[in-house]
């Protein structure tokens, strides 16, 4: 194959991966009532707490230590406020954050989506 044509289409192949971290503008729309036990704990602990706990990095984000971590340290949740709150920078990494989490892919769009919306309701511990 030319080196022309070898380039352009690493350049090609490049670009679509790039595109594949990107976070949609509208995230999907999520139900109601988010349960932190039940929904945005599985997510932490699944795609954070493996260097969220107390041997790696704060907050720890293990379960049981999770909802405290996240709102006693002022860890940039703001109850009822998701648009304002840190936390949604980070998750919304592609975009600008310079403090991107998870550091090497981001969540799905929507996981993302209903921790936004469980700090918009408050970030209960429910
Ligand atoms: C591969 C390891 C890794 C994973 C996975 C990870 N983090 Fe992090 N996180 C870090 C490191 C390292 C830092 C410290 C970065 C720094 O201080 O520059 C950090 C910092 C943070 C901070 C800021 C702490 C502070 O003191 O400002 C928050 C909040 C955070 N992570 C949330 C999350 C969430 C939520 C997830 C899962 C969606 C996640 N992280 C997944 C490694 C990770």
């Amino acid at each position: 194959m030319p080196t022309e044509l070898f380039a352009v289409i690493s350049t090609v192949l490049l670009l679509s991966a790039c595109e594949n971290d990107k976070i949609p503008e509208e995230l999907p729309v999520v139900k109601d009532n988010v349960s932190f036990a039940l929904d945005i704990q599985p997510i932490l602990s699944a795609q954070c707490a493996r260097c969220h706990n107390p041997a790696d990095v704060a907050p720890d984000l293990r379960k049981g230590f999770a909802y405290e971590s996240l709102l006693e340290d002022g860890k940039g949740v703001i109850p009822g406020n998701a648009e304002e709150s840190e936390l949604t920078e980070m998750l919304e990494w592609a975009k600008t954050s310079d403090n991107p989490m998870p550091p090497t892919t981001p969540l799905s769009p929507l996981n993302i989506a209903l921790i936004k919306k469980w700090i918009d309701e408050g970030a209960q511990d429910n």
